[in-house]
């Protein structure tokens, strides 16, 4: 377990993942019945970008930086600024708010948030970063070893975010077939995957596997600021959902093609479907 989202926390990926989030979340807040989020791979949940990391890898310069001042952004976009200005107060950019943090603080008082976080000092971090309350609970726990475990919530309804590292060569395919027996449990849930788009064939491949696995209502978007390759540094992201809540198609139409050009290092572009 060598990775660390310090070095690319406010990244390209970043953004369209934690404007998701933030969607599905509002989204599941339309209903006034409490519901859980399991954060699967949850990291250390602040992000300092005065820190080493931040300074050795700047990718939120190239991320959330060129966004935070944008006159108007489209509203999925405004929506995900305004939340990470709340860790911002001086409107200075400089903390950032991990998948945790963002779910913790857009939580009813009866919806409950399970985060996982495997590597010893990451969630050390992320116990520290979170609030000591009684719908928070801090794992440190393995996040596959999770979805079988804690699915399906109390709640019965809910989100799960499974945003694993992929240092493991299989791990994209491992994912999609780990969605099969936690979709048995838990078919209606709201799933968010990440995945990094390094080759598209790889993403078709998993995504078909999702499907024989049981994913039924899904949409995929998926954002490149340059021309994406399997090796080389990661330039384009995926995100998966199953079950995505009604209106993120839309709010993405508007969003993708602002964001591959607002963040573009090159050949930038998107894809919705
Ligand atoms: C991509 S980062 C998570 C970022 C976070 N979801 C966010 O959006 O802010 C992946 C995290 O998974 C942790 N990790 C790796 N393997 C894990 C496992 N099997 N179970 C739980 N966490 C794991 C890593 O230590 C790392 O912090």
């Amino acid at each position: 377990m060598n990775y660390r989202h310090a070095f690319h926390a406010g990244n390209h990926a970043d953004v369209l993942k934690h404007a998701v989030l933030l969607f599905c979340l509002d989204a599941l807040k339309k209903k006034p019945a409490p519901f859980a989020v399991l954060d699967t791979h949850a990291g250390r949940g602040f992000y300092d970008f005065q820190s080493e990391e931040a300074a050795r890898s700047p990718e939120w310069q190239d991320g959330i930086s060129r966004l935070w001042t944008w006159p108007e952004p489209p509203p999925l976009i405004a929506r995900y600024l305004d939340a990470v200005r709340s860790f911002n107060a001086d409107g200075t950019l400089r903390t950032y708010p991990g998948s945790p943090v963002l779910a913790t603080a857009n939580l009813r008082d009866d919806d409950v948030l399970i985060a996982c976080e495997l590597h010893p000092e990451e969630h050390a971090a992320l116990k520290r970063a979170l609030p000591r309350q009684a719908n928070v609970q801090v794992h440190a726990r393995d996040g596959w070893e999770a979805l079988g475990a804690l699915l399906p919530p109390p709640q019965r309804r809910g989100l799960v975010l499974i945003d694993p590292p992929y240092e493991a060569p299989d791990e994209l395919t491992n994912s999609a077939r780990a969605l099969g027996p936690t979709l048995k449990r838990f078919g209606h849930g709201v799933y968010l995957w990440w995945r990094p788009l390094k080759s598209e064939s790889a993403l078709n491949a998993a995504d078909a596997e999702a499907r024989a696995q049981g994913a039924k209502e899904t949409l995929r978007a998926d954002l490149w600021v340059a021309q994406p390759s399997p090796e080389g540094r990661l330039v384009g992201s995926s995100v998966f959902l199953i079950n995505p809540p009604f209106g993120l198609r839309d709010a993405l139409k508007v969003a993708l093609p602002f964001l591959a050009e607002a963040l573009t290092k090159g050949q930038s572009g998107w894809r919705l479907k």
